[in-house]
Parts: structure tokens; C-alpha cells; sequence
């Protein structure tokens, strides 16, 4: 019979006890194949699900556990997936599954490795972004709690078209899986469905492994029927292990299913980030990354985008529609209608709305960058404002400066990216150009309009601008002109 729980105490010294199994456990995630369902020309599990792709929770959470190696079997579009692997999970061993004849044959291409695989091999299909690092820990626990030779996670599942279903005896010993091509009207009738996770003791693994054959109606090597092999012989102790969140194991299929289980996850970080105290008024609309962290009191508005390694402090609002990436933000600080990409932003700023603040910015304390401009990598020192309409690109920009309306650094010459000095204190009037590479000194002050294209000295008021000329009741003869010239055209 099942003994179907594992010891939730246990869990808690899951580091204590993990050192024990670590290194005899080896990992092996199934990831060759085409995902014909998803009727893409990208490898399935590099469809991206909250930011990141599928195979990345997989392998984080695989990682989790800390074991003495882990295998990704690539095949389709394996050049992307490889290096996708190679640069986020450079200890990860990518190996080919040449040809893609079904689950059984992509585990035996691991078998060159077997010298360096642990006594002990959790098997993963790389499709399920949802799955937790908890059920895996579980997972390990069951099989050693119950010393078994072989354990394989199953769930109720309310709709199990579509997957490997459970026979088992009456005794409730795990029989066979049959899948759904395959399977009679009456076993398409079971609900409890296989995950495709399994923990194998290495050995008996590859030893039944050979001994599969394609003989069903997809003609592939199903490694589901690794189960009834080895309990048909009763020389070895398997047992399926039933989870209670039949979500975790399910996998992306096609595109319905891709949106299906984004929206659980967004649902998920969005929930473990309100019990930490954020407000977000609509988790509906707002995506998170599961990297990203999010500070005491902060209150996230509607259609919000924030998404890899952001850090936003405490006490913060962010949004409506803001999107921010790869972003440290202080404390305080607000963000409206903004896009903010690869950058620091202190507290206490004021941001948008519609300012699109580009990678390389960092901001200092108090700093005001209003509606409608543009920032590229460059340093806004505290109490420094850029209020409206700006473009400033490649510039230091001290304290206390305030930058007029519709300024413009300009900073390419069509070959070259120039730098901009502004000091601390200036006043840079509004529609000033400032040609680069200029710098203007402390406590200087351009005049609206002027072209800056020579540094200010410190303390100057640089003016370029041709003098006016107000001709007198010279408004009055234009009218008279232009309505003459009108009326002429109308006879
Ligand atoms: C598989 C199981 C099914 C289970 C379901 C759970 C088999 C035969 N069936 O079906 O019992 O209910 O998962 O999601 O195992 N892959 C390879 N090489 C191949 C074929 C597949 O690496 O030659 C990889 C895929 O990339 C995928 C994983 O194995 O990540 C599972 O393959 P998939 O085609 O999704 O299997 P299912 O039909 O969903
Ligand atoms: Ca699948």
C-alpha cells in the first residue's frame, strides 16, 4: 500500500538531511523534444512564462536541491537551448538527443555519463514551469523515508486528457502507466495521471531502460513503461507518490496551456508579495518577476511590468503602467506611466509620467525627472530636476541642477558619443542644446534657446541668441497684408 505522506518536521532540516543525499543524487531534465503542440520553431521549454523561460524554473529549482550533477537532454532547436543553458547554468550539462524517438531513449542518452551519475537519478520533464522545489524535496523524501528503489510522482488531475494514466492493483501497487493514445475508454477513465517526475536508483534504471520498446501507437520509447517492467518482476519496491496541487506537474503543451499556467504563476509571486506587505490593487493586471523584490508598503497600481533582478525599496508607488527591468529603485520613490530599464534610482524621486529611463542611469536622492523625457546613461545627482521634455544622454549632471523644459544634450555627432559636465547649482534655461562635449561650471546659467557648444565657466550666464526686433504696429500690417492677398484669391 501507499504510505502517501512524507514527514513535514523533516522538510524543515531539509539542508541537514540534504547533505547526506546530495551527492548521490544526480538530476536528468527532458527537454529534447519539439513541443510539435506548440507550433513553434523555438524548443518548447524556451517559451518564457513571467519574464523567464520555461526550463529556467525547472533548472532553478533542480538546482535547489543541490546535487552532485545535472543533465539537460536538448535536441530540437538544441543550439539556442544550449546556449541559453551555458549562460544562465554554466554548471548544467547539455547532452544531445539526436534524433527525438520519445522520454525512454532521451534518459538513455544520458547513460555515456554514467561514470559520474550518483547512486541515485530524479528524473524531470523540462515542461512544467510550475513545478516547486518543495515537491521535488518530497519527492526524495518519500523514496528514502520508504525505501524504495523507485518512486513516481503522480496527481488527480480534474481533466486527465492528455496524460499517462495510474493502473494499479487493488492493493493500490503501482501497475503500469498507459498513455493517452494508447489507453482503453475504461483507463481513460483514471484520473490519477503521471507527472513525469521519477526518482530511480541508477542502476536499476539503465538496466530496464534497454529494455523498452517502441511497440504503441506513437512508436516512440515511452519511459513510462520503465513501470510495469520493473513491477512486473516484484524484485524491486516502486510506489507512486501522490501530490495534492495537480497544477505543479502540469506541463506546457500547447499555447493555451502556456497562458493558462502564466497566469497561475503571476498569480502566485503577486500573492507571496502581498502576504510580505506590498499592496498591488490589481494582481490581475500585474507582472512580476519571481527574482524580483519588492519592499515593505510599497503600493503597485494596474499594468505594471517589473520584471529580472529588480529591487524596489519600501514605501514606494509604482505605476499605473509602469514597466521596470533589471532596476534597483529606492525608497519613496514614485514611478507613473514610466519605463525603467537597467538603471538606479534613489529615494525620494518623482518619475513620469511617460519618462523612459534608459540603461546605465543612476539617480541620486530627491531627484525629479517629469513628463516626457528621455534619460540615457547618465548620473542626475540629488535635488537635480529634468522636469519636462528632456533628452539627456551621456551626461554627469551635479546637485541642485535644474534642467529647463526641452532641453537636449546633444550627444552623437553622427560617429561619437559625447559627454555633457553640467555642475552642481546650475540653471540651464529651457530649449537649451547642449552640444557635445561641453561642460558647463558651477552655478552657471544658460539663457532659454541658446545652442551651447562651448564650455561655461563657473558662475556665467552663457547667452546665444540673436538680438530682438519688435517692429513697431508691424502686427497690425501683416494682418492687413495676408487678409488683402486672401480676399484677392476669392474674387
Ligand atoms: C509525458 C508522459 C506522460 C505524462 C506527461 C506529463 C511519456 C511517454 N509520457 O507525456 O505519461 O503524463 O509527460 O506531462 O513519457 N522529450 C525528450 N525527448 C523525446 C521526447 C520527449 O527529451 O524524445 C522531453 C520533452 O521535451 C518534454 C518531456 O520529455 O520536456 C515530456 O515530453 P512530452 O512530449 O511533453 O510528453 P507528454 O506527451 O506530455
Ligand atoms: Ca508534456
Amino acid at each position: 500500500m501507499n504510505k502517501n505522506t512524507v514527514n513535514e518536521k523533516s522538510i524543515e532540516n531539509k539542508f541537514k538531511d540534504l547533505n547526506i543525499a546530495n551527492k548521490d543524487l544526480s538530476i536528468i531534465i527532458l527537454a529534447a523534444g519539439k513541443g510539435k503542440r506548440m507550433k513553434s520553431d523555438l524548443p518548447k521549454v524556451l517559451h518564457k512564462i513571467c519574464f523567464r523561460p520555461i526550463i529556467y524554473y525547472v533548472l532553478s529549482n533542480a538546482y535547489k536541491l543541490n546535487p552532485k550533477n545535472v543533465f539537460t537532454v536538448v535536441g530540437f532547436g538544441r543550439d539556442v537551448l544550449q546556449q541559453y543553458i551555458e549562460e544562465n547554468f554554466k554548471d548544467c550539462i547539455s547532452v544531445l538527443q539526436e534524433e527525438q524517438l520519445g522520454t525512454a531513449h532521451a534518459v538513455l542518452s544520458v547513460e555515456k555519463h554514467k561514470k559520474v551519475l550518483g547512486k541515485e537519478v530524479l528524473i524531470i520533464a523540462g515542461d512544467m514551469p510550475l513545478l516547486s522545489y518543495e515537491t521535488l524535496l518530497k519527492t526524495l523524501k518519500f523514496k528514502h523515508e520508504n525505501n524504495l528503489n523507485a518512486v513516481l510522482v503522480t496527481a488527480i488531475a480534474e481533466n486527465p486528457y492528455g496524460y499517462g494514466r495510474i493502473i494499479k492493483n487493488n492493493e493500490g501497487c503501482v501497475l503500469k502507466i498507459v498513455e493517452e493514445t494508447d489507453a482503453s475508454p475504461k483507463e481513460k477513465a483514471i484520473k490519477e495521471v503521471n507527472s513525469s517526475i521519477y526518482c530511480f536508483d541508477t542502476d536499476i534504471l539503465f538496466n530496464y531502460l534497454k529494455r523498452i520498446s517502441a511497440q504503441n501507437a506513437q512508436s516512440e520509447f515511452y519511459l513510462t513503461d520503465i513501470i510495469e517492467l520493473i513491477s512486473a518482476e516484484k524484485k524491486y519496491s516502486i510506489k507512486s507518490y501522490i501530490i495534492d496541487n495537480f497544477y505543479e506537474v502540469e506541463g506546457v503543451n500547447d499555447r493555451l496551456q502556456l497562458s493558462k499556467l502564466e497566469k497561475k504563476l503571476q498569480r502566485k509571486i503577486n500573492e507571496k508579495l502581498m502576504l510580505s506587505g506590498v499592496t498591488i490593487r490589481d494582481p490581475d493586471t500585474v507582472y512580476i518577476d519571481i527574482e524580483a523584490e519588492i519592499g515593505k508598503d510599497t503600493i503597485i497600481e494596474p499594468f505594471c511590468f517589473i520584471s529580472g533582478k529588480t529591487k524596489i525599496g519600501n514605501n514606494c508607488v509604482i505605476g499605473p503602467f509602469t514597466q521596470i527591468n533589471e532596476s534597483i529603485i529606492g525608497n519613496k520613490t514614485n514611478i507613473n506611466k514610466s519605463f525603467i530599464q537597467g538603471s538606479t534610482i534613489g529615494n525620494f524621486n518623482n518619475i513620469g509620467p511617460t519618462s523612459y529611463i534608459r540603461p546605465g542611469t543612476v539617480t541620486g536622492d530627491n531627484v525629479k525627472i517629469g513628463a516626457c523625457c528621455e534619460i540615457k546613461k547618465s548620473i542626475i545627482s540629488s535635488n537635480s530636476k529634468v522636469p519636462h521634455l528632456s533628452y539627456i544622454g551621456d551626461a554627469e549632471v551635479g546637485s541642485n541642477v535644474n534642467v529647463g523644459a526641452a532641453t537636449v544634450t546633444c550627444n552623437y555627432d553622427g560617429f561619437f558619443k559625447n559627454k555633457t559636465i553640467i555642475e552642481d547649482n546650475v540653471f540651464i534655461g529651457s530649449d537649451t542644446m547642449l552640444v557635445a562635449p561641453v561642460k558647463i561650471g558651477k552655478n552657471a546659467i544658460t539663457a532659454a534657446g541658446s545652442v551651447i557648444s562651448e564650455d561655461v565657466p563657473q558662475d556665467s550666464l552663457a547667452i546665444e541668441r540673436t538680438k530682438q526686433v519688435n517692429i513697431v504696429q508691424g502686427a497690425i500690417k501683416f494682418r492687413e497684408k495676408k487678409k488683402n492677398q486672401k480676399d484677392n484669391l476669392n474674387k
